[in-house]
């Protein structure tokens, strides 16, 4: 089977391992105690800190406790890394905020196989700067962290393998992660073909089985990067219904790709787009830009998800009406939006369930509610906060059989843990198991907390 692309890679994995991590060199203690914002030059002492690629710094044990607890007045801290965080939790936090961003460094080891990567690099540079040398990312293998006295301690399935099942699922509870290893493959500056398209709601229930077939329930092949449905407005198209817009993603000539979507061109479309793209503009193409708007900072954003296996065309058709109707309330709000993801997941799958925290490899689909305001208190909010609670129990009412889960780089924040860290009791034991062993005093409690923050520091 060909390696998880990165966009699997990025919702699915990678993002996780940047939130990971061990044990607190007294060197960093310091830093710490001695400022109170955490600036360019302490990044650089930061790095500096952080010799021969040994990368995880945290809470685990008594020296930390000792140095954070005594000396440093108990003040809360936590790393920053692109700051794209949503989930609510980390609106509670108050403290020093640690600046990842300069830890930026990328190398392809000698072995072209595998290249180690800081713990503030993120996906755009990640993409262009393997591109550049012809590789594209895959799965994260390994990190390292250290014990108190500075020693390097890998974590991987080997060494520490307690921590290595945490750290994939549930890896911002546990400390922070300075840099990881991940394996490489050669790209060869291929070009991948994009197709979108945009319907009207006319289209819809027959766009939705069709996407059923595509998408399989699960069984996608990996050829396909995924297909990636969204309903906002283009009122350009129409000033009073949300457009629905499919975009498919292939590993291939456009030529291999089209018999499968030619069901899709049969459904008057209104717009098609073709591009054949190389890999580094892939997430560009499906609106993940670094600078894209999706992303712009200081906005307020009434979130939702629920994982999927299938699309239920009824939930999916009463999902779209309901945007339409709110719409028609509150035209100001179209650009709402209401995403559905579904990637080859064979990847996933093909990991045993017990193998790490990740608790939902059977949930095939993610999806993601958006509106977004320029200020919290936006007169708005309750408004877009009851849509976003029937959007989302849409989504669920679809799927009777099955618990709500919400993917943790998703989550809002509301959400039961059991639908984040999974339904199993021995997931949360476990995990809440290895917190008391590896941060007892719970300071990595600010991104869907397995156990809630105290706040009253
Ligand atoms: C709608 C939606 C779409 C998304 N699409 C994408 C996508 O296309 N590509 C993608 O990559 N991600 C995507 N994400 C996931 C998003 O990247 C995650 O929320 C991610 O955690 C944000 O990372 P950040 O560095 O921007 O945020 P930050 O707010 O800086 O960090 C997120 C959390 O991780 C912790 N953290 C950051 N760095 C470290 C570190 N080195 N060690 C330990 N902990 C750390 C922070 O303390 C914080 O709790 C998406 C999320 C949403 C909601
Ligand atoms: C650490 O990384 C550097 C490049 O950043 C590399 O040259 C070196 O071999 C690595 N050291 C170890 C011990 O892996
Ligand atoms: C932490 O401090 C306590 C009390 O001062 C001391 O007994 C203990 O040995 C210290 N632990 C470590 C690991 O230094
Ligand atoms: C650091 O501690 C570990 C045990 O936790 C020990 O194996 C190692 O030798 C120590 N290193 C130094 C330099 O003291
Ligand atoms: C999808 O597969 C799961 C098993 O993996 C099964 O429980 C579920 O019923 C299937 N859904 C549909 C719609 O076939
Ligand atoms: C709206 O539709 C028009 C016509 O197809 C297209 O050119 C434009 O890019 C769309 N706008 C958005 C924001 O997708
Ligand atoms: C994104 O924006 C930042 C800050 O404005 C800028 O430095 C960077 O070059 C931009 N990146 C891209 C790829 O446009
Ligand atoms: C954030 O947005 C608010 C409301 O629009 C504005 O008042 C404030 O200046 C913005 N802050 C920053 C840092 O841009
Ligand atoms: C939305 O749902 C949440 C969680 O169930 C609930 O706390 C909140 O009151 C609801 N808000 C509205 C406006 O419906
Ligand atoms: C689809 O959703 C409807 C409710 O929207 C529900 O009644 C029905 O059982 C769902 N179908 C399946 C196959 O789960």
């Amino acid at each position: 089977m060909r390696p998880l692309s990165f966009l699997a890679v990025s919702s699915l994995a990678l993002i996780q391992s940047f939130a990971a991590g061990l044990t607190l060199p007294s060197s960093e203690a310091q830093i710490r105690r001695t400022r109170r914002s955490v600036n360019a030059q302490t990044q650089q002492e930061l790095a500096s800190v952080i010799s021969s690629n040994s990368t995880i710094f945290g809470p685990t044990d008594a020296n930390w406790a000792n140095e954070t607890e005594s000396n440093n007045h108990n003040i809360p801290f936590y790393a920053v890394s692109r700051g794209h965080a949503l989930t609510t939790s980390v609106g509670l936090f108050k403290g020093i905020e640690i600046d990842m961003r300069s830890l930026d460094g990328i190398h392809i080891n000698s072995n072209s196989v595998t290249a180690q990567f800081q713990g503030g690099v993120y996906s755009d540079e990640v993409i262009n700067t393997l591109w550049n040398q012809g590789f594209v990312t895959g799965n994260v293998y390994v990190w390292t962290t250290r014990k108190p006295n500075g020693t390097a301690v890998r974590v991987n399935e080997n060494s520490h393998p307690d921590l290595w099942w945490a750290m994939r699922g549930a890896g911002h509870n546990f400390g922070i992660v300075t840099s990881f290893e991940s394996k490489i493959w050669p790209d060869n500056f291929k070009t991948y073909f994009v197709k979108s398209y945009q319907f009207a709601g006319s289209s819809l229930d027959a766009l939705i089985e069709q996407v059923n077939k595509f998408q399989g329930n699960g069984t996608l092949d990996p050829t396909w990067l995924g297909s990636f449905g969204l309903y906002t407005m283009n009122t350009t198209l129409s000033q009073t219904e949300a457009t629905i817009t499919w975009i498919f993603l292939y590993d291939g000539a456009q030529v291999d790709a089209e018999p499968a979507l030619k069901p899709f061109d049969q459904l008057r479309p209104l717009s098609v787009d073709e591009v054949n793209v190389p890999y580094k503009v892939i997430n560009d193409q499906i609106g993940g830009a670094v600078n894209g708007s999706l992303c712009e900072p200081n906005k307020t954003h009434i979130l939702g998800t629920a994982n999927l296996q299938t699309y239920n065309v009824t939930a999916m058709r009463a999902i779209y009406d309901l945007y339409n109707q709110k719409i028609s309330q509150h035209p100001e709000l179209g650009g709402t939006r209401v995403l559905v993801e579904g990637y080859a997941v064979q990847g996933v799958h093909s990991f045993k369930s017990d193998d790490s925290a990740f608790p939902l490899r059977d949930d095939n689909i993610l999806t993601y509610f958006d509106v977004r305001f320029d200020s919290s208190d936006d007169p708005l909010i309750d408004f877009a906060t009851e849509w976003r609670n029937q959007t989302v129990d849409l989504w669920n009412a679809g799927q009777p059989e099955r618990k709500p889960t919400a993917y943790v780089n998703y989550a809002a924040g509301y959400e039961p843990l059991e639908a984040r860290y999974g339904y199993e009791p021995w997931r949360l034991e476990r995990l809440r198991k290895l917190k008391s062993q590896y941060d007892p005093n719970n300071r990595f409690a600010w991104y869907n907390p397995i156990i809630p923050p105290n706040t009253g520091y």
